[in-house]
């Protein structure tokens, strides 16, 4: 059992949730920004550069925001005791769009550029094909009219998509293989993911019947 921490206690843990929450996908910006000023203006002169460029930040920032999906999601009692459910559904249905719509950007820029394909690249398409399939059924279920138990065995394939994505990112970005702090966040964001899959696993293994309380 959780006990609920006392309305200012719980506030301040809110707002040091949400400050982090925004600090994190600023840290693999800042490093890509490092990177940009000292090229400029030529990112801003050559829009090829400049849309490779911010391709790559598109997906720096998707990353982490996928990575978020896993966490409003999960039901984490400590996070549950100061963030209502209703409310991080509500992000999660937020940032999942903002999210995709940038992962999306990132994998049709960087193919329209150069469309051949190898092995790291791959993963990034097969990533992206299951993560369009899996937020589509989630994000038009009303007219594609998918049944509550369609949709979200559907939107499940998220789960494939993670480890996919992370194998693509350690192995091929720029930024990720260059600077270490980004990829120890990606591998520690990657450990979070891991622990998550463990924590659902083991409690749909302990819950008795078929759980009814899901929210839309
Ligand atoms: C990056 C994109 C997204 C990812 C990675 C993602 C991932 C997930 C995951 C892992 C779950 C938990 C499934 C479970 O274990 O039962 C979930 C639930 C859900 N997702 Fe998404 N999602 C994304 C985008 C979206 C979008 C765009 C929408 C709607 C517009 C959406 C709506 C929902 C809803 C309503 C639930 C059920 C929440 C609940 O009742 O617990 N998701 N999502
Ligand atoms: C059609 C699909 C995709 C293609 C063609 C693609 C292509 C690429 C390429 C060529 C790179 C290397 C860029 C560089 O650093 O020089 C890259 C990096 C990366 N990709 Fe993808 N990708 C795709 C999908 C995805 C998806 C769905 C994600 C999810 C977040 C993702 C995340 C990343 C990340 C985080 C990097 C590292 C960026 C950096 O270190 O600067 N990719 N991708």
């Amino acid at each position: 059992m959780t006990t609920s921490p006392s309305p200012r206690r719980a506030s301040t843990i809110r707002a040091v949730v949400i400050i982090a929450a925004i600090a994190v996908p600023l840290v693999p910006a800042g490093f890509w920004l490092g990177e940009v000023v000292p090229m400029m203006p030529a990112p801003l002169q050559a829009p090829e550069l400049g849309l490779y460029m911010l391709a790559r930040l598109f997906a720096l920032t998707g990353f982490v925001l996928m990575f978020y999906q896993f966490v409003l999601t999960a039901r984490l009692p400590f996070l549950e005791a100061v963030l209502k459910r209703p409310r991080m559904i509500r992000s999660h249905r937020l940032v999942g769009r903002i999210g995709f719509l940038l992962m999306l950007a990132h994998g049709i820029i960087l193919l329209a550029m150069d469309p051949s394909l190898y092995t790291e690249k791959t993963l990034g398409l097969i990533a992206l094909i299951l993560l369009t399939v899996a937020v589509v059924a989630a994000w038009f279920f009303r007219p594609l009219k998918l049944s509550l138990k369609t949709w979200r065995s559907i939107h499940l394939l998220a789960y494939l998509v993670f480890p996919l994505v992370f194998v693509h990112a350690i192995t091929l970005g720029a930024t990720v293989t260059a600077y270490r702090p980004v990829w120890w966040l990606l591998v520690v964001l990657f450990g979070g993911y891991c622990l998550i899959v463990v924590y659902r696993v083991a409690r749909i293994s302990r819950s008795p019947g078929p759980r009814r309380d899901r929210a839309r």
